[in-house]
């Protein structure tokens, strides 16, 4: 069975399978594929970083004291220079990227990464606010999976 996976859906599999590519083209078609899915996990990486610091802070944000931990600034900037890359990689590699869907995504790590710099020195940030937060995350992952 063939497996799928993200780069080759909506490919045909004669362009999938290289067919017809010289073979410099067939390489560096296949170099782009890692390329992407190198930062695809650099991605992830920076989303276990925000919401992983954000789960940390779950029984804190309960008694009002919770904070922004340096673990949630690098991970949300994480995410915004990765997922930059990546529509650049994307486009480089003629792949469809799904504007709304990334401008949605981007306006959503916006507010993040805005609140999560504006208040990083803050001892502790009320309980909405902090809330919110894992609430714009949580939200751009299931954006990021469920949007086709
Ligand atoms: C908290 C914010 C974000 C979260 C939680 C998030 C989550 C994800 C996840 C789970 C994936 C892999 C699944 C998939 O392929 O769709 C992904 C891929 C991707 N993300 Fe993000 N993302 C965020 C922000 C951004 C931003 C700000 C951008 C661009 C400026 C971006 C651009 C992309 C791109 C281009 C891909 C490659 C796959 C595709 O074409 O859809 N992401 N993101």
């Amino acid at each position: 069975m063939r497996r799928i996976c993200a780069s080759t859906v909506g490919r045909g599999w004669t362009e999938w399978a290289g067919v017809g590519r010289s073979p410099g083209r067939w390489l560096a078609s296949g170099l782009m594929d890692v390329l992407i899915h190198l930062f695809v996990g650099l991605h992830i990486i920076g989303i276990a970083a925000l919401l992983g610091g954000f789960l940390t802070q779950m029984r804190a944000m309960g008694q009002g004291t919770a904070r922004f931990v340096p673990a949630m600034l690098h991970g949300a900037a994480t995410m915004l220079v990765t997922g930059v890359i990546l529509v650049g990689l994307n486009q480089a590699d003629d792949q469809e990227v799904d504007n709304i869907k990334i401008g949605v995504k981007l306006a959503l790590l916006i507010v993040i990464l805005g609140l999560v710099y504006v208040k990083r020195d803050d001892e502790r940030v009320e309980k909405p606010l902090f809330g919110l937060v894992g609430l714009l995350t949580v939200a751009n992952v299931f954006i990021a999976v469920l949007w086709t």
